[in-house]
């Protein structure tokens, strides 16, 4: 049986704290043999299916951290909320979704057949392959690395370092990754695409392989939790407006097909990425009782054993019990 936090107080310490998160991340680790680490990205396929890492952070740099969270691992997909928000602050709000929808996909992560079936005149969300290619087709810059930099400033102002490219990884999804190659195709050819789409395919590929820590998750999203604003320091860091639609996008379109059981059973804004890791951002709250984080928190988890929609087999378990504990769901 996993415990429960029974009576949560402020004057309790992170470490009393602490040693609920350890409990619950060790009885979630054994759920990592339920799933599968990536393997149409061959690099990925080396990663550790056992591994399972946390980390929260609130305001006032409270922080907790359980299980492997020291690893380093690809953002892949969660990427995709980083190239939307740049893409918003480069040519502003109205404009992107003008050319990306913001409705749920209810289809695979990489689905095709619905750009063709359905005559769409933009891909459905910027969180599912074809959209974060038009998005990442929209970027400025003539290079990939000169389309990129807006990312990495935004990431340098939240996380205090500017994060590395994971170069095997680059190569190995560049090299294998017909599918994208085809989806592009198919956006250049009914003219979703702002531009080129070599250097469009080679910007999405470099995006994806950014390599992060749970902690770099989690400032992330506090900031969004916190409608784009690090609650320590004051600073805006991205408009309130853009952090908002970011969130709903998260909500509605982040765990891809299965976005509607995560709000269900979570309730938190979050987003996945085939290497395993999640970016999640609870709001602050407005709760009767004492519980941790009321002021909201940004939780990264990593744990590259996936379901079959891609999703952090483990790592959903567990958010779902924290959710559940916390009270964190903004329902
Ligand atoms: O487009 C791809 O295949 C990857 N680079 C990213 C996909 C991804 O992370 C989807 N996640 N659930």
């Amino acid at each position: 049986m996993v415990q429960g936090v029974a009576n949560w107080n402020t004057e309790q310490t992170e470490e009393w704290l602490q040693s609920y998160v350890e409990d619950w991340v060790s009885f979630y680790q054994k759920h990592t043999s339920d799933g599968k680490v990536a393997s149409y990205i061959p690099v990925l396929q080396e990663a550790d299916p056992d591994d399972l890492g946390i980390s929260i952070i609130g305001k006032n740099g409270i922080s907790i951290r359980a299980g492997d969270s020291d690893i380093p691992f690809t953002i892949q997909s969660i990427s995709k909320v980083l190239s939307f928000i740049v893409a918003c602050m480069e040519r502003g709000v109205s404009y992107m979704l003008d050319r990306v929808d913001v409705e749920p996909a209810g289809e695979a992560f990489n689905s095709i057949m619905h750009l063709e079936m359905k005559q769409l005149k933009k891909p459905f969300n910027p969180l599912i392959n074809a959209g974060a290619i038009t998005v990442t087709s929209i970027l400025e810059g003539r290079t990939s690395d000169e389309r990129l930099r807006p990312m990495f400033d935004l990431l340098e102002k939240m996380l205090g370092y500017r994060p590395k490219i994971n170069v095997d990884v680059y190569e190995s999804e560049r090299d294998s990754s017909m599918r994208n190659r085809a989806i592009g195709y198919y956006l250049l050819e009914i003219g979703f695409l702002e531009s080129d789409l070599n250097i469009t395919l080679e910007t999405y590929f470099k995006q994806c392989s950014i390599e992060a820590t749970v902690d770099d998750l989690a400032r992330i999203g506090l900031i969004l939790a916190n409608d784009g604003v690090n609650p320590d320091t004051d600073e805006e860091i991205i408009p309130r407006q853009v952090a908002r639609i970011a969130k709903a996008l998260m909500l509605t379109c982040g765990m891809y097909d299965a976005s509607g059981k995560f709000a269900t059973y979570v309730g938190i804004p979050a987003k996945s990425g085939v290497s395993g890791g999640i970016i999640a951002a609870a709001p602050p709250r407005v709760r009767d009782e004492d519980l941790p984080f009321l002021e909201g928190c940004g939780i990264g988890v990593y744990g590259p054993a996936l379901d079959d929609r891609g999703n952090s087999i483990a790592g959903i378990r567990l958010l779902r019990h924290i959710a559940k504990q916390w009270d964190l769901s903004i329902f």
